[in-house]
């Protein structure tokens, strides 16, 4: 009696453990084999802090206050970036690195990086002002990558990882703010909005193809922001007759245009490139939801940022204020959202960015 107890005892220990492992596993089994990142300080984890020239650095406090170890990393924001949230939800890694960091990882490299540069855009001319690295550089960045992920893992098993990647291009922002709302150098050569944003999307097109053709095949391409909202946006609008802190209902709409060409464009250029797969990132319908129903996402404040409020230079830095609570606002700087922004923009697009998993 006692003997077949303890036996039952050990069976269903047996059964306890290995089904523990099993739920350990799916849980941790990575989705994809790599995540590969490409854009603007949306997602730029910490490159500017490698190039000399960028005009556009967070690689000091109060930045990354949020981040384990509350380190500035780089990032735009108080903690993890967009880009990260879903590392983490494809069990691939909590962070993604910066390329240009100098003591990367072969692991780190086989798992994915980041070649995001903020104040990118696709337009050359937004780098004038930004000195970012351009998109259109990011490739050159992504060859040097493949290069030394063939000599980790040798030429076959590299070009899988690529094939399977998750690919996230999140930028233009820069190229409508830079060029076009506050200093119009643009807007000679394209009177028309609709017809600057055919130029801009002209070129998202020919970076998706070139990323293709160095042999990614899963990729996620974010619209833009309600970007009348952001912070600095508003203040730049901001006039004595104008008392009260509104939106630029112009650009929201200029974006909704955009969105809905870049909604077009990518299904076609997706027919034209044989086994990919191009999903839409919808960062506009989150954001002005949270705009528009605040508490529903427990934001006190969606007109000024945590760090400096809504300043036009020096957006926030250790002189500047911090609100005491981050997740009570919905921006982190003037232009930047804040960790509890980019946790429900993730959320939000998830199930979208799992349709990659499967093609
Ligand atoms: C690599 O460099 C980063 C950034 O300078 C630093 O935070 C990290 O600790 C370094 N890692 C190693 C393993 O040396
Ligand atoms: C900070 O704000 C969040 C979101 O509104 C809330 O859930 C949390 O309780 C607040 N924390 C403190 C310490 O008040
Ligand atoms: C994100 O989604 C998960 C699962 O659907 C949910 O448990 C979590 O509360 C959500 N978080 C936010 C910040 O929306």
């Amino acid at each position: 009696m006692a003997t077949s107890k303890t036996i039952a005892f050990i069976l269903f220990l047996i059964t306890l453990v290995a089904s523990s492992n099993a739920a350990k596993k799916a849980i941790t089994q990575p989705l994809a084999p790599a995540i590969l990142i490409f854009g603007d300080s949306s997602v730029d984890t910490g490159n500017n802090n490698y190039v000399t020239d960028a005009n556009f650095k967070s690689n000091h406090i109060p930045y990354g206050v949020d981040l384990p170890g509350k380190a500035a990393s780089g990032r735009f924001s108080n903690g993890k970036l967009y880009c990260d949230i879903i590392a983490s939800k494809l069990h691939i890694k909590e962070l993604v690195p910066p390329f240009l960091q100098p003591n990367l990882s072969d692991s780190e490299i086989v798992t994915g990086v980041n070649f995001a540069s903020a104040g990118s855009g696709f337009d050359e001319q937004t780098m004038l002002l930004s000195k970012a690295i351009p998109l259109a550089d990011q490739p050159t960045m992504f060859k040097s990558y493949i290069t030394r992920l063939k000599g980790i893992v040798g030429e076959k098993k590299a070009m899988e990882i690529i094939n399977g990647a998750i690919v996230i291009v999140s930028a233009g922002t820069n190229d409508f703010i830079l060029n076009y709302y506050d200093f119009p150098t643009r807007v000679e050569e394209y009177p028309k909005v609709s017809d600057y944003q055919n130029f801009v999307l002209g070129k998202l097109e020919k970076f998706v193809k070139e990323l293709y053709n160095l042999g990614c095949r899963k990729m996620s391409v974010g619209g833009l922001s309600p970007m009348g909202c952001l912070p600095i946006q508003v203040t730049t609008k901001l006039s004595k007759g104008i008392p009260k802190r509104r939106c630029i209902k112009s650009q929201n709409k200029d974006a909704v245009l955009y969105n809905k060409k870049l909604q077009k464009l990518l299904p076609a250029i997706e027919a034209s490139l044989p086994g990919s797969k191009i999903v839409y990132a919808n960062v506009y319908d989150p954001m002005n939801d949270m705009i528009k129903h605040p508490a529903k996402y427990g934001f006190k404040e969606t007109k000024i940022g945590c760090c400096g409020g809504a300043g036009l230079s020096d957006m926030c830095n250790s002189q500047t204020k911090l609100c005491s609570n981050h997740s009570e606002y919905m921006f982190f700087d003037s232009i930047h959202p804040s960790l509890a922004t980019y946790t429900h923009i993730a959320n939000s697009s998830y199930s979208t960015l799992f349709k990659l998993l499967d093609a």
